[in-house]
């Protein structure tokens, strides 16, 4: 793919789609790293002389203008972390934004506001796509975490004018795509988060790659059901019991080493205080629920982290947001941060939201910004933001 270092940029403008859908509490933004991954691109961009117009999406507003969605606040903030003004307009195209465009020197940067507020925006609308194409000559797509959404800022607009990729999206489509194309082995894939019915696409393809599927988190009392224990009032999937078998059967026929939990933390409440205990997956009473690996599994995970090449991770262990539940978790993030001879990859989303959590981000080879679209991608599907890059 053709990225911004294949195109000329000096006097060019450019509309840079950024996935700038950071969390915010009353105003303030509380993880600033989706904004953090884009500046290498936005740099690139401003000492090129490229006049940078930058586009995103933050929650859901659905086509509606809804005031605390709006995108100043992260405005403020970028223009704080490039160390320059950034123009915010409080539409994204039409006549007032080509105006203020037009005021735009090279090198400057302007932020438009919340695309999601346009109608057209989630529904691709083509009128849309071509007005904010009419904004400048060329396109850049750099939100990989928007990248499996075929919309109108993100894949609309490519059919319009030249469009190429950031520096990040670059980066995500590479370790990804090796990951998944060219793995070092061992390799391992951990699979965790609430339901199998999320993980049904990955699970499948990438029992098709890997030497270890290790399961965790409430999807695999599923698998402990389809063993044929009891799991309580654990979370269960009925209608996947049979496809969780068929899973452990084709890793057999594989090869593919599949590991569960052999031990987990029961619980005699959702909630932080509740009585806990620790048991075998042979020992969850009816009236108790699991809510996270125990240590024995811990250990086992911990060894196979260790003696992998190369991690994919996507999906928490247990319900790490309360700490009696974080351990699991908290063992895995530990293991991988201290294998140095692991590339470790963490799918975005709650895996890196837990690895923030415990303070080991800066141990990991790759953490995707992208939850969705890392999903999606680990599931080999094509994305529609990647596909309409005309490379031109
Ligand atoms: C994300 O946060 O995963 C991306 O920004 C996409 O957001 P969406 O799920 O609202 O499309």
């Amino acid at each position: 793919k053709k990225t911004i270092r294949d195109i000329e940029l000096k006097g060019k403008k450019v509309f840079v789609r950024v996935d700038f859908n950071v969390p915010m509490k009353d105003q303030t933004i509380t993880d600033e790293t989706r904004i953090q991954a884009a500046l290498p691109t936005i740099n690139e961009l401003v000492e090129k002389g490229a006049i940078v117009i930058l586009a995103s999406h933050l929650g859901r507003p659905k086509g509606e203008v809804v005031e605390e969605l709006r995108l100043t606040p992260v405005a403020n903030r970028l223009s704080e972390l490039l160390g320059k003004e950034v123009v915010k307009t409080d539409e994204s195209y039409g006549d007032t934004v080509k105006a203020e465009i037009s005021k735009l020197s090279e090198g400057d940067v302007l932020l438009l506001e919340n695309v999601r507020f346009n109608a057209g925006e989630e529904k691709n609308d083509a009128e849309l796509a071509k007005n904010y194409a009419e904004l400048a000559d060329v396109f850049v797509n750099d939100a990989f975490g928007a990248a499996h959404r075929a919309h109108a800022s993100t894949e609309g607009i490519a059919h319009h004018i030249p469009a190429v990729s950031g520096l990040l999206m670059q980066k995500e489509l590479d370790v990804l795509g090796k990951a998944l194309s060219n793995p070092e082995r061992p390799f391992t894939a951990i699979i965790g988060g609430a339901k199998v019915k999320d993980k049904i696409g990955v699970i499948e393809n990438l029992l098709e790659k890997v030497d270890n599927l290790i399961i965790g988190g409430g999807l695999a009392y599923t698998f402990v059901k389809a063993l044929g224990h009891e799991v309580g009032l654990s979370l269960l999937e009925k209608d996947k019991i049979e496809l969780a078998k068929s899973y452990m059967e084709k890793a057999k026929e594989k090869g593919v080493k599949f590991y569960m939990p052999v031990d987990v933390t029961i619980a005699d409440d959702f909630s932080e205080s509740a009585n806990i205990k620790q048991v075998s997956i042979e020992e969850i009473p009816s009236d108790w629920e699991a809510l996270d690996i125990g240590p024995k599994t811990a250990a086992i995970y911990a060894d196979v982290i260790k003696s992998s090449k190369l991690v994919i991770w996507n999906g928490p262990m247990g319900v790490f947001e309360m700490d009696t539940f974080a351990k699991g978790t908290k063992a895995v993030a530990e293991a991988l941060a201290e294998s140095q001879d692991t590339y470790s990859v963490i799918g975005g989303g709650d895996s890196a939201a837990a690895v923030e959590k415990f303070d080991l981000a800066d141990k990991m080879s790759h953490i995707s910004t992208g939850g969705g679209a890392s999903l999606e991608f680990m599931e080999g599907k094509e994305l529609p933001g990647v596909v309409a890059l005309n490379d031109k």
